[in-house]
């Protein structure tokens, strides 16, 4: 049995998931990484970490904790976790996986955005390379079963050759919503990026100074090419829904996972997709439970399906694309030209991404 400490008691660290029944669709809840540490095969969940003293106090209650420490280091001195949550905001991410590095942990759930710029992100995934410790990634969308199902579907050529993904999560912010649609991309298609042309709304991208933009820029627009062909789009429509195109079909992952609508062509009238199906999800597991179950048996030497450390720098890649391409008037960028050490702060008001 492994041991697990979760850092940062605030909303996806340590609330309690109850305040979300019957309003989401299934196979998301429980959402918290102590909620979801609790509940996940082959872990204990032992100790938190938190700075504010009644925060700490708090989650320690709910979830009948004792080790509780104010300062992570001393966390990892005391208990040595064989895996950490990571939900604090993303600046204090950085330092919390460098220590983890050192202090032999040897795998991190950690939450979106990984890291506020390309070059730390390059450097740390390095570093936990180099520590063999295996990082896993709060984008679970690609954990949740029925977007696993759609993947599956798409890879078994249902739609025919794959055209296009258009994501639907309304004109939202980059960092905060935009890392589950560039990551669905990169799930569902399974191609590497290498393009983006984007249009965010000019006045919520902040430039302060130099190499630093001081907000979370919304998306209005982006378009993505793929290295096999595939597009992928962040339109303004919302409701949660993803949209996927082939050559004989289309499928929809529709309202967050609450139901998959395919549609194929049949073999008298190929020009329109008259056979429809909708599926339901059968049994559902919440996708953070099924993330951290894959990261225990990564970390016990299992071969599960995880995301990858390219996968993630690839995400971080399509998102700070997304800047400079509208920096550049909408132009299309490619992702390999890109300076590393621009700074997105994800800031609104006083709170980070
Ligand atoms: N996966 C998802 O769908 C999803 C949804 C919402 C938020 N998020 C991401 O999760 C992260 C956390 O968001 P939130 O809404 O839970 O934030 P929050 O502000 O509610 O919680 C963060 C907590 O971390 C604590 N903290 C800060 N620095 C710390 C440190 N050094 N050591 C210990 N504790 C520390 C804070 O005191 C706070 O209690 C953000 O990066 C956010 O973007 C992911």
């Amino acid at each position: 049995m492994l041991t697990a400490a979760v850092i940062g008691c605030g909303r996806m660290g340590a609330e309690p998931s109850g305040r979300f029944d019957g309003l989401i669709p299934s196979g998301w809840l429980p959402v918290s990484h102590a909620e979801s540490f609790m509940q996940a095969r082959n872990v204990n969940l032992v100790a938190l970490a938190e700075i504010n003293s009644e925060r700490l106090e708090w989650a320690g209650k709910i979830y009948h904790i004792n080790e509780l420490f104010k300062n992570y280091n001393d966390l990892f001195k005391s208990i040595s976790p064989d895996i950490i949550g990571v939900a604090t905001r993303t600046p204090d991410k950085l330092r919390i996986l460098q220590d983890a590095c050192d202090c032999g942990v040897k795998g991190v759930y950690i939450e979106k955005p990984f890291a506020n710029n390309l070059l730390d992100s390059r450097k740390i995934l390095n570093k936990a390379r180099d520590s063999s410790v295996i990082i896993s990634y709060g984008v679970n969308r690609r954990y949740h079963l029925l977007y696993r199902q759609a993947r599956d579907l798409i890879r078994a050529g249902e739609i025919g050759d794959l055209i296009e993904i258009i994501i639907e999560f309304g004109e939202s912010p980059l960092l905060w919503s935009h890392p589950h649609s560039v990551d669905l991309i990169i799930f569902l298609s399974g191609q590497r990026p290498i393009a983006v042309q984007a249009e965010l709304v000019d006045s919520t991208v902040i430039r302060s100074c130099d190499g630093l933009i001081d907000s979370d820029p919304i998306v209005s627009y982006a378009q993505f090419w793929l290295d096999g062909g595939v597009r992928g789009l962040i339109i303004r429509g919302g409701g949660c829904n993803v949209r996927v195109n082939g050559t004989h079909g289309s499928l929809e992952i529709l309202s967050d996972g609450a139901s998959i609508q395919l549609r194929k062509s049949n073999s008298s009238q190929k020009g329109y997709f008259l056979l429809q199906q909708t599926i339901f999800p059968v049994v559902q597991r919440s996708a953070t439970v099924v993330a951290i179950e894959a990261l225990v048996a990564n970390v016990n030497g299992e071969l599960v399906e995880n995301i990858s450390n390219d996968e993630i720098y690839f995400g971080m890649q399509m998102l700070w694309g997304c800047v400079f391409s509208h920096l550049q008037q909408g132009k299309k960028y490619l992702l390999a030209e890109m300076p590393d050490d621009l700074i997105i702060t994800g800031r609104v008001g006083n709170v980070y991404a």
